[in-house]
């Protein structure tokens, strides 16, 4: 069974049957206004913030085919009332003569036919814009005249999202509708909660005459709500109440009478639910929107938006699923992850319990930087906003308030209060956008550290570069018995929370590679003390990792607090972590002949025909002692699941190891579009990355769950380009260093970079995997791999062939 297919030309994923195994969404607008909108027209939308200003209900944990924060009714008369059906399938499930939601670059286009109705509905938040738009095209195809109403609704919800849940007395007697009739029938239904109605005003409005409306959720259903969502009842009626609800289940439904269709007529309406913090100050450009023109023209935009981000990096491989994702799917990802970080989707509802995660927006950022490295480096400023004085990191932020916290480890009494690995992370992001930009001048920018005074005042500051030293000071301070970096209350892994005083491998790795970005930046600044301070650190760490970390067969992943390892043959469970092995070979600690070795244990112990298990073999039952991973069942997220996010760093340490074959397995078998066949097991959108799918130790092995906010999206995208097809930028320019399948007879890529373009190809007559013995720069020979910054405004043509 499939749902859908890729059309690659019109950039878009389209779904042909309503009925998939899961909603598959799709993102529209940005964290200042938007959310998401799933295949069958529900929409999850919120203002700057999910927790703290949400605006329609949207209850991922209901059934499918339930209501969920928009929809659109159809009626034409039939009988003595009307035949009234959704074009999105939900909520009425009419059967439908065609189905299909196109799921695009920011907008989403659901196509429909019922009873002869074409129903053509595009989906999508102008670029900068508070409001979502439903531009509705609707078509006679019955060979018969019909008179046709349209009635878009909106479920709101408390902006204070969990309080929505909490409490069932004051919300209702907040809410508030008021209706604000205009010249010529238009009507803009406006919603708030009491206490905001000065400040943030949520309304509905559209660019055609209203005869009526509804704006109690109770009336609109009818009969004391035993009227449902699937048959409404007061859409039996010729007009709606005309209710201001004053306060209850706030909604908003508008009556439009469309006239008679002939056959083949077609009828345009478009719908805009914003928020605006005064109504009659954003009139004029309410009423500019109603423009069809105005309409037409913001689409335009936004497509020559998705044009100039996917335009910066476009390949030819060999593979076509590759291809579909770098050149579409993944890079998008990336700009939704970087967006929302894990706080928006429908498995990460938003509520206010995670925010902006630290670790997860500074990874999220490198996959951002050849696109939009002036977003990348708003975001990793605001990141460095909340690393504490001592160079760690708060867990997370609310992006509104930029309050920050500890994360979950609050949750847990007498736990460490930081994580071993935050803060280590942004010193790869500014490094990142440093090679993408130049932009050396970033590194002096002051930035406050979190902590305040009394008054509110931020207690210290630091150039971004003091930021990033302050990093490293706090892990070389912060060892334990073997020298090696506390693991705080988890590190990347989230899930083994052991008791105060464990040291964590990864850490000591990723130290190792941010001491590497280190060292690369302050030799390109001259700063040559820096270079040896650091170069001593990075050695010195190495021997601690040396002589503790191997295991005989690979590399153990944790020292408890009493010196016990965790991913060690002396462990029944869990005794290999994927992240173990990966990382000593990008750190560099790793030496070759061990590298090879933990490879090999991670492709004989950790693979499966689905992705790479994150450790294995998985608890069996709850350890408080080790925490978090051993509430999960065998197999199911990090306890033995395949989590996506650790599997590029393993196709990354192929690469540096040269294994070309190994490296691509491991990226195609998680490749999601490679997935499009095999829905039924894996259950998710085809054209994202999930977080985790169950692994060979759980009976549902391969379904996939968690689409859409996950690390995996960025460092997937980094392992492609950079890695195999090896693509990096490094300060003094592009570095040409692929690690292919040896079958390839090569690739092509066009990458903008420092305001050039370079039009790269490689050749392998040779078949080998790796190493290039020649390039030319637009018809000239250079030295070595390492293609030099070159004229800006120009597009240059660089050959590589590899070979012995
Ligand atoms: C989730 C968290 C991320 C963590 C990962 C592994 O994706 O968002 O921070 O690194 O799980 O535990």
């Amino acid at each position: 069974m499939n749902y859908g297919y890729f059309d690659d030309d019109a950039r878009e994923y389209v779904i042909t049957n309503p009925r998939t195994p899961v909603k598959w969404i799709n993102y529209v607008g940005t964290l200042a206004f938007g959310g998401f909108v799933d295949h069958t027209g529900g929409a999850f939308i919120c203002k700057g913030d999910p927790a703290l200003n949400r605006i329609t209900r949207y209850i991922p944990q209901l059934p499918a085919s339930e209501f969920k924060g928009e929809t659109l009714y159809l009626r034409f008369p039939q009988g003595h009332g009307y035949k009234v059906f959704s074009p999105y399938f939900v909520p009425t499930l009419d059967p439908y003569d065609r189905y299909e939601c196109h799921v695009g670059l920011g907008y989403t286009r659901i196509v429909s036919e019922f009873y002869g109705i074409r129903t053509q509905v595009t989906i999508f938040v102008p670029l900068g814009e508070s409001r979502l738009i439903r531009d509705i095209e609707i078509t006679n195809l019955s060979g018969k005249p019909v008179e046709v109403d349209a009635i878009p609704v909106v479920e709101y919800t408390h902006f204070d999202a969990l309080k929505q849940f909490t409490n069932a007395d004051w919300v209702p007697q907040t809410m508030q509708s008021r209706v604000r009739r205009e010249t010529d029938g238009l009507m803009v239904l406006t919603q708030y909660a009491f206490m905001r109605r000065s400040v943030a005003v949520n309304y509905l409005t559209s660019n055609h005459p209203v005869s009526s409306f509804e704006s109690d959720r109770a009336r609109f259903l009818g009969d004391h709500e035993y009227g449902t969502w699937a048959n409404p009842l007061s859409l039996q009626e010729p007009e709606l109440g005309n209710y201001e609800a004053l306060r209850g289940d706030n909604m908003a439904a508008l009556l439009h009478h469309l006239g008679k269709l002939l056959p083949g007529d077609t009828k345009r309406l478009i719908t805009y639910l914003g928020q605006e913090p005064d109504i009659e100050q954003a009139l004029p450009r309410i009423q500019a929107f109603r423009e069809e023109a105005r309409v037409d023209q913001a689409f335009e935009d936004l497509a020559s938006f998705w044009d100039r981000y996917l335009g910066k990096i476009q390949v030819r491989t060999p593979d076509a699923d590759m291809d579909r994702m770098l050149n579409i799917h993944n890079p998008r990802q990336c700009y939704v992850t970087k967006q929302w970080s894990r706080y928006l989707s429908l498995y990460q509802p938003g509520f206010g319990a995670r925010g902006i995660g630290f670790r997860d927006s500074s990874q999220d950022v490198l996959g951002v930087m050849a696109h939009v490295p002036e977003e990348g480096r708003q975001l990793i400023e605001k990141l460095l906003g909340v690393q504490r004085c001592d160079g760690s990191a708060m867990h997370q932020f609310n992006p509104l308030t930029m309050i920050a916290d500890e994360g979950d480890s609050r949750e847990v009494e007498g736990a460490p209060r930081f994580y071993g690995d935050d803060h280590l992370w942004i010193i790869l992001a500014v490094a990142a956008y440093l090679k993408e930009t130049d932009d050396l001048a970033f590194l002096n920018t002051v930035i406050p550290y979190y902590e305040k005074d009394k008054q509110g005042n931020p207690s210290g500051a630091g150039t971004v570069l003091e930021h990033m030293r302050q990093a490293i000071e706090f892990t070389h301070d912060s060892v334990g018995a073997h020298g090696l970096p506390l693991l705080g209350f988890a590190d990347w892994n989230d899930t083994v929370n052991l008791a105060a005083g464990a040291e964590s491998l990864f850490c000591a790795n990723l130290y190792g590679k941010a001491l590497l970005e280190m060292i690369d930046l302050d030799r390109h600044l001259g700063n040559d003390e820096m270079v040896a301070r650091y170069s001593a650190c990075y050695e010195e760490m190495k021997a601690h990792f040396d002589e503790r970390a191997w295991d005989g067969e690979w590399y153990v992943r944790y020292f408890d607090a009493d010196g016990q390892p965790l991913g060690s043959r002396a462990n029944i469970k869990g005794q290999i972590y994927a992240n173990g092995q990966s990382w000593p070979v990008i750190s560099g600690f790793a030496s070759p002949e061990r590298a090879t070795r933990a490879l090999h244990a991670l492709y004989s112990r950790l693979n499966t025909r689905n992705g790479i298990k994150l450790s294995a073999p998985g608890y069996d039952g709850y350890d408080p002692a080790v925490g978090g991973i051993s509430t999960y069942p065998p197999g199911a997220k990090e306890n033995g699941g395949i989590f996506l996010h650790a599997n590029p760093w393993a196709i990354i340490a192929e690469a540096l190891l040269g294994n070309g074959e190994r490296a691509f397995q491991y990226y195609a078998q998680i490749n999601p579009a490679a997935k499009n066949d095999r829905i039924e097991e894996f259950e998710c959108e085809p054209y994202v990355y999930p977080q985790n799918m169950l692994g060979d130790e759980h009976p549902q092995f391969g379904l996939a769950r968690n689409s859409w906010l996950t690390g995996t999206a960025s460092w997937a995208y980094q392992a492609a380009t950079q890695y195999i097809l090896g693509i990096r930028p490094i300060y003094d320019g592009l570095r040409i260093d692929p690690c292919i399948p040896a079958g390839w007879d090569g690739f092509r890529i066009r990458r903008e970079f420092r305001a050039a373009v370079y039009e790269i190809e490689v050749q392998n007559p040779d078949h080998v995997s790796k190493g290039v013995h020649r390039v030319t720069v637009d018809g000239r020979q250079i030295k070595g791999n390492l293609v030099p910054v070159l004229a800006r405004g120009q597009t240059h043509h660089v050959q590589a062939i590899m070979g012995r």
